[in-house]
């Protein structure tokens, strides 16, 4: 290694929309001449690129931003950066850096394009550079991502969310739902599909809302779009959420091959109470109405969503309802997480906070009610072959690995030369949600 060669380090928490832009940061990165380096210690520059949609993703960002202090006191010249959700919210800034003197530079979402300056600016400067902007800037449609994740690419559609939900720290610290224009949208898959990409995820908080948020086209008409560049590739999509949720989106879905057939739907909760306290703007009887829409068309959809406990007020009945629901809809997996109080949201102030070891028993309970649910799935493939996109070798099972259609991770004894590529798997063994199997012809 030589010595003028400078290494970068990007630790990320959060969300898809979060690891995208990491992404965009190493692009950045890259651009002033870095190269990506697996070992921290090694840096010349770290970036953390955090997440704060609940408590522990902030403890995790501060607790490995603390490990850090003792490799800075040693190796003065490194750059240390914190920037994402967490620095966004309003005092968090400070926070940190009383906190972490040492850290470089902190910025926050709506200037996330502007840290190659900050980088440049902190050279030869004492002071901590400390930059956090208010208000969302115009959406960027120049930005070089640094793509980490062959043959999967992530493309952002829309940034920001307009929906409150009375929980959620999102809207605070992404702003208000601005989407890109689908032409550039459209040019960007093209382009990913000719470098090989072999399945794109277009995201935002809500793509449903591509149109409210700005869009030129509204949401399934840019799935088609895309649908219709040539080529062998999948197209996924996250977030949707239920009150958006169109028949035209259904009909995209079953219309359109190259577009999976699942989506992640999340429902948070099945007690319609709940539901209004969260402000998701739909019932339960809604939602189960949305996924006989979707079964119409798409009989085989897979529906997968997030489920939250313990939010204030939330009886053991209300907790029944949520249990009820699931098994009613048959989600072919789920995220569960406890409610975390988001202080500047709406719920934070809301009375009846769930002590602990009441939303410790009810999330335990819903776990093994999804995990039930995922098993069947899984049961279900065992005997059968399916479609594996392959992404890459599983070095701690020495297996090659990748999804099939409906999300479910599938192992199996190949080579390299399989990355990227689609492959028949059949399935011999179904464990939780991973599917073991053999290729075939
Ligand atoms: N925009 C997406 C997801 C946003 S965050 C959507 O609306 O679906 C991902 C998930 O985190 C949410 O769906 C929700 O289940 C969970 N979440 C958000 N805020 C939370 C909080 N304060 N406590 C616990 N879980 C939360
Ligand atoms: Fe948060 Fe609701 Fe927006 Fe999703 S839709 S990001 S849960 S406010
Ligand atoms: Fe976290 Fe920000 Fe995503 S709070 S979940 S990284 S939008």
């Amino acid at each position: 290694m030589s010595n003028a060669e400078r290494h970068y380090h990007i630790v990320t928490y959060g969300c898809q929309m979060n690891v995208h832009d990491s992404e965009r940061i190493a692009g950045m990165l890259s651009e002033l001449g870095y190269t990506q380096i697996d070992d921290i210690g090694l840096a010349d520059i770290v970036v953390f690129n955090t997440c704060c949609i609940r408590e522990n993703a902030e403890n995790h960002a501060y607790g490995n931003i603390g490990m850090l202090k003792k490799l800075k006191a040693a190796r003065r010249d490194m750059i240390i950066a914190v920037g994402g959700c967490m620095p966004q919210q309003i005092g968090k800034a400070d926070v940190l850096h009383k906190k972490f003197p040492y850290v470089d530079i902190i910025f926050g979402t709506h200037n996330l394009g502007k840290l190659k300056d900050y980088i440049e600016l902190k050279q030869g400067r004492k002071k901590a550079v400390i930059e956090i902007q208010e208000r969302e800037g115009a959406v960027t449609e120049d930005d070089r991502p640094l793509r980490t994740s062959y043959p999967n690419a992530w493309i952002n559609i829309m940034y920001g969310c307009n929906n409150f939900c009375s929980y959620c720290i999102v809207p605070y610290v992404r702003g208000r739902e601005r989407s890109r224009r689908s032409e550039n949208v459209i040019a960007e898959a093209r382009s990913l599909v000719g470098e090989g990409y072999k399945e794109l995820t277009l995201l935002g908080q809500n793509v449903n809302s591509f149109a409210s948020g700005g869009g030129d086209v509204t949401f399934p008409e840019l799935l088609r779009a895309i649908a219709a560049i040539d080529g062998k590739f999948r197209l996924r999509f996250m977030t949707s959420h239920p009150k958006d949720f169109s028949e035209e989106l259904a009909r995209a879905i079953a219309g359109e091959p190259k577009i999976c057939n699942c989506i992640h739907l999340p429902v948070q909760s099945g007690s319609d109470r709940i539901l209004k306290a969260m402000n998701r703007k739909y019932t339960s009887a809604d939602y189960l109405r949305k996924i006989d829409i979707l079964r119409k068309y798409v009989p085989d959809c897979a529906v997968t969503t997030d489920l939250i406990v313990g939010f204030p007020g939330e009886t053991d009945e209300d907790f029944r309802d949520t249990l009820a629901l699931v098994k009613k809809v048959g989600f072919s997996s789920a995220f569960t997480f406890v409610y975390s109080k988001r202080e500047g949201t709406a719920a934070a102030k809301m009375p009846g906070q769930i002590p602990e070891e009441v939303s410790k028993a009810r999330i335990m309970e819903l776990v093994e009610l999804v995990n039930s649910l995922t098993r069947e799935h899984s049961a279900k493939y065992v005997g059968r072959t399916c479609e594996i996109l392959c992404e890459g070798y599983d070095e701690k099972r020495g297996l090659y690995l990748g999804r099939d259609e409906y999300g479910r991770m599938g192992y199996f004894k190949g080579d390299d030369s399989l990355i990227g590529s689609f492959v028949n798997i059949r399935v011999n063994e179904a464990n939780g949600v991973s599917l073991m199997g053999e290729t075939v012809k």
